[in-house]
Order: C-alpha cells, then sequence, then structure tokens
C-alpha cells in the first residue's frame, strides 16, 4: 500500500472542544503522533491535523471475571479498545491552514496525517535544521523505499530520518525573541544547544556558549558543517587588567555587607593599574613594587605553578593596599588584614592570569566559542557571565544594525532564577529586553524552569521543551510559554530523550513535536558508561599488581 493512501485507524467519539477530541481505535497510537481527522462542514472538506496527546488500551466490555479465575473455561477473545485524546494542531480548508474553530463531530474517520499535509503545518523555512517530526509514516516510507530497492544509498538508521522524514527548521530571525530549552537532566538540552549552535553558525551567526560544567570544550563540528563553521573554546580565566575596577573588587570581596574592605581595595586596583599606564609587563610590575616599598625578586612559596607576571600583580596588589592604607589614614588594621587576607586566597583559587586575552576576542561570524567556566565558583560564575553580557550589550550597541551574537546560558537558574540577586541576573534581564533591538539573541538552558525569574523569564518567547517529569516543572513552562495548552502540555512528561515540544515564532504559527537530530560530534555531555569505565579501570590496576608481582 501507498503511503499516501492512509488506512482509516478509528473513529472520533467525542469533542471535548475545538481542540481536542477523544478517539477509539482498535489498536493504540503512539504519544506525539500525528493524525488526520476528515469531516464536512459547512458543506466544506475540513481535514483536522492533530497530535496524540494520551493514549490508552483496554477491554472494550469487562470481560468475565472467569476469564481470569478459569481461563481454560474461557478461551475466546474479548474486544480491546484504545482510547486517545487527540490535541488539534490545526485544520486544512482546501489550501488554508486554520486554527480549529469547530468541535469535530462525533464519527469522524481517523488515520495517520500524510507528508503533504504535514508540510502544509509546517513549511520549509529559510533557516536552521533541528531534526525531523517523529511520525509512523516515516517508518513506512522506508519500509517502501526498502522494498522498492530504492536509489537511496540507505545507511543508518538516522541518515535515513534524514532522508526520509520531514525536516523541521526553525526560522533563525526570529530568535530575536529569544529562546528557553527546558528539560530534566539528560533530556537532551546541550544536545539541541550543539545542534542549534552549529547551524547558526554556518549561517554566519556569532555563538558564544557560556559552558558552566565543561560540557562542549570537545564537541568537534559535523562533517557537513566543517567548512562553514569554526569551533573556539576558551577557558575562562579572568584578567583584572581587563575587568572594571568595581567588579573585580567584587570579585575578591564578595561580601555584601564588607562594603569598607571593597572601597579600599577599589582604590588599592585605581592605585596599581595608574601606576602602570603603559600597560601590565613584569617588567612594569617590578618596578611598581620597588616603588611601593617591596622586593620583585623575593621568592613566592605558595603560588609557585602561578606565571611570573601573576604572581608580581598579585604583591604589587597587596603593596599597593597597604600604600593606600598610608595615604589615606581611614583605615583599620582588620579591614587591611582581611583585604590582604583575600586577595592572596583569591589568587591561590581562581582560575587568573594577567596574560589572558579577553573573554570575548574569539567571537566572529561563523565561530561558536565556547566559554568554559567549569573551574569558576558559582560567585565566580555569576561575575564572569555579567561582564560578558554587559560587554555583548556595550557592543551590540555601539555598531547598531551591524554587530549581533547568540548568547547560550547554560544552567541558568544559577545566574536568573528567583532566588539570585546578583547583579548578573539584572544584566541578564536587560539584555534580553533591549538586546532584541540591537541584533542580541538570548538562549537559555534550563533544568528547572520553576526556579527560573518570571520577568527575566517572560522576554523568552521560543521554546523547545524536552522531556520533563516534574509537575512543578511543566506547570512553570506552562506559565511562561501563554498558548501552550495543558493538554499538549502533559505529553512532556512522556518524551523520550532528544524528542521535544518546538514552539513559538520562530517555530510558526503551530507547535510540533520533533526528534531533534543528534550530535554525534558531540562527547563530553554524554552520560558517561560507568561499568565501561570502571572495567577498564580495573583491568589497568590488575595490569600494574601483575606488573610488581613479577
Ligand atoms: N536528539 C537526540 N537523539 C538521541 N539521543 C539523544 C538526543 N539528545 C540527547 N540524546 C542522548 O541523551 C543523553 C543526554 O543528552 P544531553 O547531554 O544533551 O542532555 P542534557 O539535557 O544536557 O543533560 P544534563 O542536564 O545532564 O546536562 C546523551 O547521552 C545523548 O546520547
Ligand atoms: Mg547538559
Amino acid at each position: 500500500m501507498k503511503v499516501e493512501e492512509q488506512a482509516i485507524l478509528g473513529r472520533t467519539v467525542e469533542a471535548l472542544s475545538p481542540r481536542l477530541v477523544v478517539v477509539k481505535a482498535p489498536q493504540p497510537l503512539p504519544y506525539g503522533e500525528y493524525v488526520a481527522i476528515d469531516y464536512i462542514a459547512e458543506g466544506k472538506q475540513v481535514t483536522a491535523l492533530g497530535i496524540v496527546s494520551a493514549t490508552q488500551y483496554a477491554h472494550a466490555v469487562p470481560p468475565s471475571a472467569l476469564k481470569y479465575v478459569r481461563p481454560e473455561e474461557v478461551p475466546y477473545e474479548f474486544y480491546k479498545l484504545s482510547e486517545m485524546r487527540v490535541y488539534i494542531v490545526a485544520e486544512l480548508v482546501g489550501e488554508e491552514v486554520e486554527v480549529p474553530r469547530y468541535p469535530i463531530p462525533p464519527d469522524s474517520p481517523v488515520r495517520l496525517a500524510t507528508f503533504e499535509e504535514l508540510r502544509k503545518l509546517y513549511p520549509k523555512k529559510k533557516g536552521v535544521r533541528l531534526g525531523v517530526l517523529d511520525v509512523e509514516i516515516t517508518k513506512r516510507r522506508k519500509e517502501e523505499a526498502e522494498e522498492e530497492g530504492s536509489e537511496l544509498e540507505l545507511g543508518i538508521e538516522e541518515e535515513k530520518d534524514s532522508k526520509l522524514g520531514l525536516e523541521i527548521e526553525i526560522e533563525a530571525d526570529k530568535l530575536a525573541k529569544h529562546l528557553l530549552i527546558a528539560g530534566a537532566t539528560g533530556s537532551g538540552k546541550s544536545n539541541t544547544v550543539a545542534i542549534l549552535a552549529e547551524g547558526l553558525a554556518a549561517i554566519g551567526a556569532p555563538v558564544v556558549i557560556f559552558d558552566v560544567h565543561g560540557e562542549y570544550w570537545n564537541l568537534a563540528v559535523r562533517p557537513k558543517f566543517k567548512n562553514e563553521v569554526e569551533l573556539k573554546v576558551q577557558n575562562a580565566v579572568l584578567n583584572p587588567w581587563h575587568i572594571p575596577v568595581p567588579v573585580f573588587a567584587h570579585l575578591i570581596v564578595s561580601e555584601g555587607a564588607a562594603t569598607k574592605q571593597r572601597r579600599l581595595l577599589r582604590a588599592a586596583i585605581r592605585h596599581l593599574h595608574n601606576e602602570l599606564k603603559d600597560g601590565v609587563t613584569a617588567e612594569g610590575l617590578r618596578k611598581v613594587i620597588e616603588r611601593l616599598g617591596g622586593k620583585a625578586s623575593e621568592e613566592e612559596e605558595d603560588i609557585r605553578e602561578t606565571e611570573e607576571i601573576t604572581k608580581l600583580y598579585r604583591k604589587a596588589l597587596i603593596l599597593s593596599v597597604r600604600w593606600v592604607r598610608r595615604a589615606k589614614g581611614s583605615y583599620d588594621d582588620k579591614t587591611v588584614e582581611n583585604v590582604v587576607d583575600k586577595i592572596e586566597e583569591f589568587f591561590e583559587v581562581a582560575p587568573i592570569s594577567l596574560s589572558a586575552e579577553p573573554l570575548l576576542k574569539n567571537m566572529s561570524h561563523g565561530t561558536v566559542l565556547v566559554i568554559d567556566a567549569s573551574l569558576l565558583s558559582d560567585e565566580q560564575k555569576r561575575w564572569t557571565l555579567k561582564l560578558i553580557v554587559d560587554e555583548l550589550l556595550e557592543r551590540l550597541k555601539k555598531e547598531k544594525g551591524k554587530a549581533s551574537a547568540v548568547l547560550v546560558v547554560e544552567e541558568a537558574p544559577l545566574f536568573m532564577g528567583k532566588e539570585v540577586s546578583h547583579p548578573v541576573k539584572e544584566s541578564l534581564r536587560k539584555f534580553a529586553r533591549e538586546g532584541r533591538k540591537f541584533g542580541g539573541s538570548l538562549v537559555v538552558v534550563s533544568q528547572r524552569p520553576r526556579n527560573l525569574d518570571i520577568e527575566a523569564a517572560s522576554q523568552l518567547q521560543n521554546f523547545i521543551f524536552l522531556k520533563m517529569v516534574q509537575e512543578e516543572d511543566v506547570e512553570a513552562v506552562m506559565n511562561i510559554a501563554d498558548n501552550l495548552e495543558e493538554n499538549l502540555a502533559s505529553m512532556i512528561k512522556t518524551f523520550p530523550e532528544g524528542r521535544a515540544l518546538v514552539m513559538g515564532e520562530f517555530m510558526g504559527k503551530f507547535p510540533a513535536v520533533v526528534k531533534i537530530d543528534k550530535h554525534k560530534g558531540k562527547k563530553v555531555g554524554a552520560t558517561p558508561n560507568l561499568t565501561e569505565l570502571w572495567r577498564r579501570a580495573k583491568e589497568e590496576v590488575k595490569t600494574k599488581s601483575q606488573h610488581y608481582d613479577a
């Protein structure tokens, strides 16, 4: 049978609203399947297209209890029937695609939607490919292609999907309204980011990923984008020379109440940077140290690993603190010693380098710039992201109309959570609010949408919802995405990994259930295979001990 000649699978029994219809069928269809329901309204042929959003399977009439007690006496089968709920996405009336207005009459026939019909729902766009629709009809097309001994050299399953599935793209221009990617852990968020980032870079976007967990450092560009996309990874190393003085002071003295210590520190940094007018060099620092009464050649015991210039900077900064104290006379011993302790501690634990390049130096069109912040503490991550967001927005405003940037923020509740009171939150809100006018797109990734700040989240108007298990999170995304109805949202809980409900302007008028492409060049985020890890480690230990025994 040709796939376009669709068999009747079941019939409608009750329309609960124009959006929701109950269907009964001898066989259940899986969640997320697209079906078509034909009927006549006002004398016109209408085809409603919908998604199976709930599905059950039971006996049509309760079988005799004997069937379970003495099965041999009831050898015959009882009728089974599946009851499904179909969420109507749209109606086709002639060439028009319309929002459903009438409830579908009972007894209307239900069949699989055809490719042509689905194409009308999701027309091809000039954009970035996200994946394919996950529908039964793809499977049948594959079987057909195989039967016909199609000339398509069909290799692995994913390539078949790619060739025979219904491709879903997003319209990149509409990312000005930003994007929220939400899903439980392991649902496929980072994979989605990888697919999108690469696709966007391939059409020329400058993409920056703020990589909180160090998940992207060994992302490898997929072969099809080999010549178009460049991937650059940069460690989020802080260079005090490039950081605005108040922010640097906050990084070292982070306690909200310690304003006096911060004031002293700011004065010390300013003094030091003034002394280094011509730039920061080891030679210049040595001179400053001598001028401030220190000895540049003294051995530094505790931070041996650090590069020379960073050691010198630390020393000069401490001397500068003492200088400010002498010059101003208004700070007590305790304040001074606290600040000195904090500087020493900061240089021991934070990734700092006076020779590090500015964080956004490698940002450019066609490049995915991964800023690996995994070595920073949460507080440092917040400040570092604030630096990045502020600088991006400033650049966008300065080069109005010419510049653009897509900024991906993983683990968003750390930066724009309800409870967060850090200045990075306001920076992100501002970027979302003003960024759209200046070519800035924000992609927010969250495991726990319920923790997101409402105001910041309300700026996000495109959505990719992967599997979420917790009711609170599903409720939260229904609040954030105004037109996400409960009947559609309930499906999110049943998604396998990599499946997503995609909606918002970048998707077009209608939401879609998409099987997102799997990024094969992405290794780090992949759930580690622990048994394999342990087996190998154990073998190594064994080989070693054999060696010692010999
Ligand atoms: N589109 C997909 N198709 C098939 N498998 C996928 C897809 N997306 C993700 N996976 C699988 O799911 C696993 C988790 O994916 P990923 O790291 O993207 O999840 P995540 O949501 O970012 O998780 P976490 O919250 O832990 O960071 C991966 O091992 C990957 O193999
Ligand atoms: Mg992830």
